[in-house]
């Protein structure tokens, strides 16, 4: 192992440990306790086994990454501390309290960016608050203080065809912030925008967490992104989807000021985090020579 080993005193886990977030003396204000996620196929008794098991505890302020090949579960863990899925066994708490359903202390950015087309800009941020009941005083100014977080200045009569990809997904996330959520859940919200605008993307998105101090959840499949954006990343495996390993990231903040990519610390733990992804990839590859 390269330069991780610390980790794993620190209350990280292997998929094979239960209870991975509970190893902390303290409740984590996002806790999720051995969740199964199994979807029923439509026939009878056939369904898919999207997680299994799966412990975590997230802190407040924290900024996790969610890394894993497609179809490992990413979405329905995302969606499951979101309230939009349910669990199947096991249960997701905030702030000790079961979660039931969506709430105003959340806030999803989807990867396609999900805008309404015959709405504005200003009206499409606008949405995120009618989602909300009550709170509607200083609404403008609220809209207009998320869509400058964003750098969309200027843009608030524009159409989401007139955009491009990165500025819908700026909208998406203007969206999302000016309902104040405590929690962002980012679903691989870059994963839709060319390779340089997702680097700006990256940027912008640590500047903004930095700035307003919000708990984030983020799922991408970029190995870089995960390490370059988390305070820790948690290595899934493939389907059905477990934690494999949960590495912390101790690079400094913020990182877009200098070439993270080329430390020492990144380019180990990068080559850790391949090899996690790699042995179980290939495993997955034995199993299933046709592919998935
Ligand atoms: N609504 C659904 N009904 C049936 N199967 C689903 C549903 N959503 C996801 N799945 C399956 O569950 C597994 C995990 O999906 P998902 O959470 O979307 O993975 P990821 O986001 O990592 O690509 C996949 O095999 C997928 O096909
Ligand atoms: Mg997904």
């Amino acid at each position: 192992m390269t330069g991780v080993e610390g980790n794993v005193e620190e209350g990280e886990s292997s998929g094979a440990d239960r209870k991975v977030g509970d190893r902390r003396s303290r409740a984590a204000m996002i806790e999720v306790e051995d969740l199964t996620v199994a979807y029923p196929l439509g026939t009878d008794d056939d369904y898919v086994v999207a997680l299994h098991e799966v412990n975590l505890g997230i802190d407040e302020g924290e900024f996790v990454t969610i890394l894993g090949p497609s179809g490992c579960g990413k979405t329905t863990l995302l969606n499951t501390i979101a309230g939009l899925v349910a669990p199947t066994m096991g249960e997701v708490r905030l702030d000790g309290k079961l979660v039931g359903g969506p709430g105003p202390d959340r806030s999803v950015v989807f990867q396609e960016y999900a805008l309404l087309p015959w709405r504005t800009v200003w009206n499409n941020v606008r949405f995120g608050l009618e989602m909300q009941k009550g709170r509607k005083e200083g609404a403008d100014q609220r809209i207009q203080e998320a869509i400058d977080l964003v750098d969309l200045t200027g843009f608030e009569k524009v159409y989401p065809r007139q955009l491009s990809g990165g500025m819908k997904q700026r909208v998406g996330l203007a969206r999302a912030l000016v309902a104040e959520p405590r929690i962002l859940l980012m679903d691989e919200p870059f994963g839709a925008v060319d390779a340089l605008t997702r680097e700006v993307m990256r940027d912008e998105l640590e500047r903004i967490i930095l700035a307003t101090g919000k708990t984030v959840v983020f799922v991408t499949h970029s190995v870089d992104e995960a390490i370059l954006l988390g305070d820790r990343v948690v290595v899934m495996t493939t389907r059905p989807g477990r934690i494999r390993q949960i590495e912390s990231i101790s690079l400094d903040r913020p990182r877009y000021g200098y070439d993270a990519r080329g430390t020492k610390e990144f380019i180990e733990i990068r080559e850790h985090i391949w090899e996690l992804l790699s042995v179980d990839a290939k495993k997955h590859a034995r199993a299933t020579p046709e592919g998935d």
